[in-house]
């Protein structure tokens, strides 16, 4: 089914979007005594020199205006365990950070310890995009867990990596039904 853009509705938009699927990510501070922080699946890499990332985060956002406000960000790669974790870090701000095992930095960065990778950042810029803000972070330290599998958010529902990795020597790609003739 297909749509022209004049007939683009939210919820249309909404369920497009979601069919593009993404890990996420816990970001993360400590402000005047008190962890505050979002999950965002809009994390992705930007740079490696400088090395730069970016999440965008809603205008609307009542956490937002506190969090920009500690030194250090900590953005956390959610691991495949932590689908519970997810909602609660999205759901109500005084119990985002109930029983979960954080590290808080010097800067204030709050970072998950059971996190497939942690990155320390710094706010860069923050750039005005519609009804949300791009903001882009300079990473300054990172830990992996590589044993550790991901959590992916796709079509408002949580999943894991499938383990049937396509065969770099045998990809099965597929035109109108029909195997792709090897070159
Ligand atoms: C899987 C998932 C991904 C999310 N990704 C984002 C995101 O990229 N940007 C954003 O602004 N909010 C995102 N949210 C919503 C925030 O986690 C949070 O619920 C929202 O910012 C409202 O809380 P606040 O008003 O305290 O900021 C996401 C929520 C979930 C469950």
């Amino acid at each position: 089914m297909s749509t022209t853009a004049t007939q683009l509705d939210q919820r249309q938009l909404r369920d497009v979007f979601g069919l593009y699927p993404s890990g996420v990510v816990a970001v993360a501070g400590k402000v005047e005594g008190q962890k505050v922080g979002i999950a965002a699946s809009s994390f992705t890499s930007v740079s490696i020199d400088p090395p730069l990332v970016s999440f965008s985060i809603a205008k609307v956002s009542n956490t937002w205006p506190a969090l920009r406000r500690s030194a250090g960000l900590g953005i956390s790669v959610l691991a495949d365990h932590h689908d519970v974790i997810c909602r609660q870090l999205a759901g109500p701000a005084d119990r985002r950070f109930d029983g979960l095992p954080v590290e808080v930095a010097e800067d204030g960065a709050v970072l998950l310890t059971e996190g497939l990778a942690t990155l320390r950042t710094r706010i860069h810029s923050e750039i005005e995009a519609g009804d949300h803000l791009i903001v882009l972070l300079e990473v300054v330290e990172v830990t992996t867990n590589p044993e550790r599998e991901p959590l992916i958010f796709h079509r408002s529902g949580f999943k894991r990596l499938h383990r049937d990795d396509l065969d770099p020597s045998e990809l099965d790609g597929r035109i109108n039904g029909a195997p792709v003739p090897k070159s």
